[in-house]
């Protein structure tokens, strides 16, 4: 098997977790390259349900090699509760788990100034998750960051850090009037962690190629989605870095020629968790039905998702900006009970039709979709096993999402569970 770049082809929680986990066991390094703890991939195992946030979701297949690329912003604490919680399940991180030492760091002032921006946009704040992601990439660009290499040397640690207080207090006293964070304090905190964390860094640019020349298999775990990119996505309502598979080449230092196939997790409707434009979202009824149905609420911060009707708009701009070959549709069993589905082929507004993606944040604001409606299966799917088992109608619905995004559809899930996946087939 080729290396392969596995992204969210919505907004985020398309199921990436538990398409990772099934990709993880024919590949031998699983790697994340870009977000951080922001993300919660879920992965479900027989009766126990593991929720990962900055460790690549392959930790759970033994003696696979988990990589945390230079692209991802690490909150050590997070990480390190993550590694007890793991160990407290019999899941061991040593000696397969390896983080960039040029990934940056968060640190509280970043979860400080997320929370304050936030408020301060009043009704036009994002719904961050609150992590301090947007923060932390705002002070890589801004070349202030302090990286992980830094926190482990006390004497870099110690002048970043006292820079970076001085600038953070000064912006948290001058324009939020809030507390300050004292630097003797931090400064013992995270220099403790950098000891625990000491012992999983390496410069993991050289670790993957080396992993590549030794024709080893390559993962590439994609967070949150398309949608999200700071590039491709609904901006300014994004996340901080390229979700998109360009960034695992970026997040990784693994140039793009070693990527061989990009595949896209879609779910069978749309979700999105956080403000922003969503043209297709359900009506209050099929909202909460839908919500219930596919427990859909936030696996990092617990809010609800908001649901809508598939949006091909969107999807196909992702397999454009993502360069997507395959396609796995995830969650088909949440629709098993609708009397019909809609699907948003185009947007229309101001008296004008919209078939690609617009830029423009007015227009996804405003727009009316444009659905083609198809009859729903009414029947469970979730213990069927084959593609030839689906109802002919659930059928017809993926053969339309094949046919309007010209793209392969190579896997199904119809359930959290492995072995609710089947193939296509062709
Ligand atoms: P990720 O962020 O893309 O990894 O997705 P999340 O883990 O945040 O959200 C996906 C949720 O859907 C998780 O609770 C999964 O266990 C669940 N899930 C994944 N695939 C399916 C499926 O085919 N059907 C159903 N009903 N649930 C699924
Ligand atoms: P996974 O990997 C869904 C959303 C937040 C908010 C916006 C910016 O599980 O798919 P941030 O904290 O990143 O600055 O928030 O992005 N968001 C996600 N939505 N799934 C995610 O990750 C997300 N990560 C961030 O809700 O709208
Ligand atoms: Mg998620």
């Amino acid at each position: 098997m080729p290396n392969i770049a596995i992204v969210g082809a919505q907004w985020g929680d398309e199921g990436k977790g538990k398409v990772i986990d099934i990709f993880a066991a024919k590949s031998d390094y699983i790697v994340r390259y870009q977000g951080g703890n922001n993300a919660g991939h879920t992965v479900v195992i027989g009766k126990d349900e593991f929720i990962l946030h900055l460790i690549p979701s392959g930790i759970l297949h033994k003696n696979k090699i988990c990589v945390i690329g230079n692209g991802v912003v690490i909150d050590p604490r997070a990480l390190l509760e993550e590694i007890k919680v793991l160990g407290s399940k019999g899941i061991y991180v040593k000696g397969r788990l390896f983080i960039s030492d040029s990934a940056h760091v968060i640190f509280p002032y970043h979860w400080k100034l997320d929370g304050l921006k936030e408020e301060a946009k009043k009704k036009k704040k994002i719904g961050t998750t609150k992590k301090g992601i947007g923060p932390c990439y705002a002070d890589k660009v801004a070349r202030s960051g302090i990286r992980i290499i830094d926190l482990l040397d006390k004497e870099t640690f110690r002048e970043k850090l006292k820079a970076n207080l001085e600038e953070k207090n000064n912006i948290l006293t001058k324009i939020y009037n809030a507390d300050v964070f004292s630097f003797d304090e931090l400064y013992k905190e995270y220099f403790g962690y950098a000891e625990n964390i000491r012992q999983y860094v390496c410069d993991t640019s050289i670790l993957l190629n080396d992993a590549i020349k030794c024709r080893k298999r390559i993962l590439f775990e994609g967070a949150q989605g398309a949608l999200l990119d700071v590039d491709h996505g609904t901006y300014p309502f994004v996340t901080s870095s390229n979700a998109t598979a360009g960034g695992a080449s970026t997040g990784t230092g693994v140039g793009p020629n070693k990527i061989d196939k990009v595949v896209g997790v879609v779910k069978a409707y749309t979700t999105r968790v956080g403000e922003g434009p969503f043209p297709t979202e359900f009506p209050d009824d099929l909202m909460e039905k839908i919500r219930k149905k596919g427990r859909e609420f936030g696996a990092t911060t617990g809010r609800p998702r908001r649901c809508g009707w598939f949006d091909k708009v969107i999807v196909e701009h992702s397999v454009r900006v993502n360069g997507i070959d395959e396609i796995v549709v995830t969650k088909l069993d949440v629709l098993d009970d609708l009397d019909s589905l809609k699907i948003c082929v185009a947007y229309r507004y101001n008296g004008k039709l919209y078939k690609n993606f617009p830029s423009d944040i007015k227009v996804l604001d405003n727009c009316q979709p444009v659905y083609e409606e198809f009859p729903g299966w009414k029947k469970d799917t979730t213990a069927i096993t084959s593609y030839a088992g689906l109802p002919k109608n659930a059928k017809n619905y993926l053969k339309v999402i094949q046919k309007l995004l010209n793209t392969k559809i190579v896997l199904i899930s119809v359930g959290s569970e492995r072995r609710q996946t089947f193939s296509k087939g062709a």
